[in-house]
């Protein structure tokens, strides 16, 4: 082959690999700007023994701070839509980077999803941040706006004709930097261990997946179901192999987005919540609202 054929091969692969690239980022620009507006409900059946009716969960997680259109209402009116007999508030609805007013936004997120349906509130690692910063006086809010909190406890529940012992963590399932003993001892290890011993269905609401899928978790735990938030999916997904970043997790996390089976027991779903993250924005990761249908 002469060099002016080489030559013009080169250019030529060059040029469609320059149109494929602009293809790419003209699509993954137009997913952004689609992903900032629009709230996918995403659903899911999970089976419950000793349920006697079902029970339909709306999970919002994730928010950072985020207002959709004006004042939340088409979150408001997504969330209502699913007609959910529970709400669960699963954490991060403080921006990371909070001053003491966003208090406020909480607050009234709180208020306006009770008016929908009753709402269980879990802390995600920006409710603890929070909380280091300016005091707990804010919880008693969330609890007089009518919201039952879950921080670090459970509470055994009439949901669908029979008990349901419900929990919130943002607790280690494994040693986590701890000796064996230090975590056999920690109050982690307690939680998890009553709501293993539950006899009635369990469900833990825990922001991080991290609490019951690293390391050895789901060797040593068995909890019916577990809700997670933290991972926004992975940020941006890529389609056909998954989300690329989520704290605590890296690159290519295996934990990012839907459901896990951990166990013969357990299983795990993972909103992909309703924010991107910091400036980063969502790509080809519509903003979701899950609602999990629990069935007899
Ligand atoms: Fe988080």
């Amino acid at each position: 082959m002469n060099q002016a054929k080489i030559k013009r091969i080169i250019a030529r692969s060059a040029g469609i690999l320059a149109a494929l690239l602009a293809v790419l980022l003209f699509a993954a620009g137009i997913s952004a700007v689609i992903c900032n507006r629009h709230i996918k409900a995403t659903q899911y059946d999970v089976q419950l023994d000793g349920l006697e009716q079902s029970v339909r969960l709306a999970v919002v997680a994730d928010l950072h701070g985020k207002v959709y259109g004006e004042d939340n209402a088409p979150l408001y009116e997504k969330v209502a839509a699913q007609k959910p007999d529970v709400i669960v508030l699963l954490g991060d609805l403080f921006p990371p980077h909070f001053t003491e007013a966003d208090k406020d936004y909480v607050i009234d997120l709180t208020r306006r999803m009770q008016e929908i349906a009753p709402v269980y509130f879990a802390m995600g690692n920006h409710e603890t941040s929070y909380t280091a910063e300016y005091g707990d006086g804010w919880i008693d809010e969330i609890r007089s706006a009518g919201a039952l909190v879950f921080d670090e406890d459970w509470k055994d529940l009439t949901l669908g004709g029979t008990t349901v012992r419900i929990g919130g963590s943002l607790g280690h399932g494994y040693p986590f930097g701890r000796t064996h003993e230090e975590f056999e001892a920690s109050a982690d290890f307690k939680f998890l261990t009553e709501m293993q011993e539950s006899p009635y269905p369990a469900i833990l609401l825990a922001h991080w997946p991290d609490t019951v899928a690293l390391s050895d978790g789901p060797r040593r735990w068995q909890i019916d179901l577990v809700l997670c938030g933290h991972t926004h999916g992975g940020v941006i997904r890529v389609p056909g192999v998954g989300g690329l970043y989520a704290p605590m997790q890296g690159w290519w996390p295996r934990f990012d987005y839907g459901e896990f089976q951990l166990n013969d027991g357990m299983r795990m779903i993972i909103t992909s919540g309703l924010s991107g993250h910091d400036r980063v924005p969502r790509i080809f990761n519509l903003p979701e609202i899950a609602v999990i249908d629990l069935q007899p």
